[in-house]
């Protein structure tokens, strides 16, 4: 007999259930008419891309890049690996074409093992009549075939920013009406150590505004423009949340300047610089980023590097005059709309992209896991993935933390139980009761209709379990009569109506 197996949803991941998925649902929906409201398309864009549009973009030395990706070979369809070693030749030849034609990547590891498996496989039949080389060349054969890359890399999204950014060159974009508003909402994917509000496969409602630049565009003048882009973004965000009723999110601010040795480069040094000079005392983490990433020292939550961190140098003093006139243009578009927020130095984000503006919210309720959306602009990401120079700005919302924090403060909806609990008794009346159901759900009200005959007792108190607000008793005698039983559950109330005048009742009321 087979073994018994328990399956359980793979860590870090979990199914989302009713009631909680009417939440999900209200909060997607009201994403859909806020995003709506200020000229938003939806996009929905694959699950899978190839791995090095992320690499490229989110950049390869981040968290997100070198650990937290799932990545794997899209084996190439056609191509079966032989369990005979008599066919390794055709092997050979088949990945050899396939690698000219492009279909398996030509990575230095694969161009090796091809030549290594050529070589083995020429040695194999030379040897055919000494047994100990034929074995050992068999083995150096498949072992260089187990080193090959058979098809493309691939790994789940991430993030979506990457993607829409792919999406924007793939469609040509660029020749639509500017800028190009899209929003997204589903699953992403990062290994990360679960804990509550961070799991490996979770939400995002995101959006983005893609702008190519125009022939003498890009110059100081498009400042003030792009800056109440920017604050457009942060406002939409803020109202959506608003329109959930979410209370006491604080936005933080920040501007990164952008990549030159007058600007973010030039402050880098410096900073790179003062950490070297206190290196003993940080901890083994930020030692690292010395080198790695010194931007992302200002990040660290470690207690003991606090002190340190707050005597850096700031980048709001090393920022070149256009990216200082650019972060001062966008404060000034947010005070005309209202929005409150607090200016972070430290809020340098977890992603290659960025330039300029970079902000985060942060939602009550949540523990340490508290940034519920994050975003910034990112000018030049499109093309670095092979489009034309285009300006962009974007934030994605951590969908689990939000529905958290609302939950914890007490706007999770109460699920809605039945509205009807159709208690039909008697073969006579079930074709009745088939079609005053039919009529309440074309009304919009959630009916329940038992699927076979219930003693009265049973049938009221499986409507009472369920959270029916009112149960229509449909017996023998109410079908004869056309005079339909109705009971109110809450207060036991009853009354009896006509069919036309019940459906009436229950379509204004239900
Ligand atoms: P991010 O800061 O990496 O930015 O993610 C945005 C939000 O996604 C976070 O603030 C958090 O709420 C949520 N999130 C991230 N990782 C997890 C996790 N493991 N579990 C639960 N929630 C998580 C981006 O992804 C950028 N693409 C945002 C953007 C769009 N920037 C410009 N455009």
């Amino acid at each position: 007999m087979a073994e018994k197996r328990k399956f359980q949803a793979i860590k870090g991941t979990r199914d989302l259930l009713p009631p909680e998925t009417e939440l999900w649902n209200r909060v997607e929906q009201t994403a859909h008419q806020v995003f709506g409201t200020y000229g938003f398309g939806e996009i929905r864009p694959p699950i899978f891309e190839p791995t090095e549009l992320f690499a490229r973009s989110i950049g390869q030395e981040t968290d997100v890049v070198s650990k937290e990706m799932y990545t794997f070979v899209d084996r190439h369809e056609k191509l079966e690996v032989p369990q005979n070693i008599g066919q390794y030749g055709a092997f050979i030849e088949k990945v050899r074409k396939l690698l000219a034609i492009g279909k398996i990547p030509r990575t230095p590891r694969n161009e090796i093992a091809i030549e290594d498996m050529q070589s083995a496989w020429n040695k194999y039949r030379s040897s055919k009549l000494d047994w100990d080389a034929a074995i050992e060349n068999a083995y150096y054969m498949v072992v260089a075939k187990d080193t090959m890359q058979l098809g493309p890399e691939v790994s789940l999204r991430p993030e979506a920013t990457a993607s829409v950014c792919r999406a924007y060159i793939e469609h040509n974009m660029h020749a639509l009406p500017q800028p190009v508003k899209l929003y997204y909402t589903g699953p992403m994917f990062r290994r990360e150590r679960p804990q509550k509000g961070r799991y490996r496969q979770f939400y995002q409602i995101g959006a983005e505004v893609l702008e190519v630049l125009q022939p003498g565009q890009g110059s100081a003048k498009d400042i003030p423009k792009d800056a109440a882009i920017d604050a457009e973004v942060i406002e939409m965000v803020m109202t959506f949340f608003a329109r959930l009723g979410l209370e006491g999110a604080q936005l933080d601010i920040n501007s990164i300047g952008h990549s030159a040795p007058e600007c973010r480069r030039g402050y880098v040094e410096k900073l790179k610089a003062e950490l070297e000079k206190v290196k003993d005392k940080l901890g083994p983490d930020c030692q690292r980023r010395i080198e790695t990433n010194p931007l992302r020292v200002l990040d660290s939550k470690l207690e003991s590097e606090q002190a340190i961190i707050e005597r850096l140098p700031r980048i709001g003093d090393h920022l070149c005059a256009d990216c200082k006139k650019h972060y001062a243009e966008v404060k000034r578009q947010l005070d005309l709309r209202g929005v409150m927020y607090t200016e972070n130095w430290r809020l340098v984000r977890g992603l290659d992209y960025y330039m300029r503006t970079t902000f985060e919210i942060i939602a009550q309720g949540l523990g340490s896991q508290n940034a519920v959306c994050g975003g910034g602009r990112y000018d030049g990401l499109v093309e670095l993935l092979g489009g034309p120079p285009t300006k962009g700005i974007g934030f994605a919302i951590g969908e689990d933390r939000l529905i958290l924090s609302l939950q914890e403060a007490g706007k999770g909806t109460v699920a809605r139980g039945r509205d009807v609990y159709i208690a039909w008794m008697g073969q006579k009346t079930l074709a009745t009761a088939i079609r005053a159901a039919r009529e309440l759900r074309e009304a919009g009200l959630r009916v329940e209709l038992p699927p076979v005959e219930q003693k009265f007792g049973k049938a009221l108190g499986q409507a009472d379990k369920l959270g029916a607000r009112y149960a229509l008793i449909l017996g023998e005698a109410e079908v004869a009569t056309g005079q339909w039983t109705l009971k109110t559950l809450g207060d036991g109330a009853q009354a009896k109506y006509s069919e036309a005048e019940l459906l009436e009742f229950l379509k204004r009321n239900g």
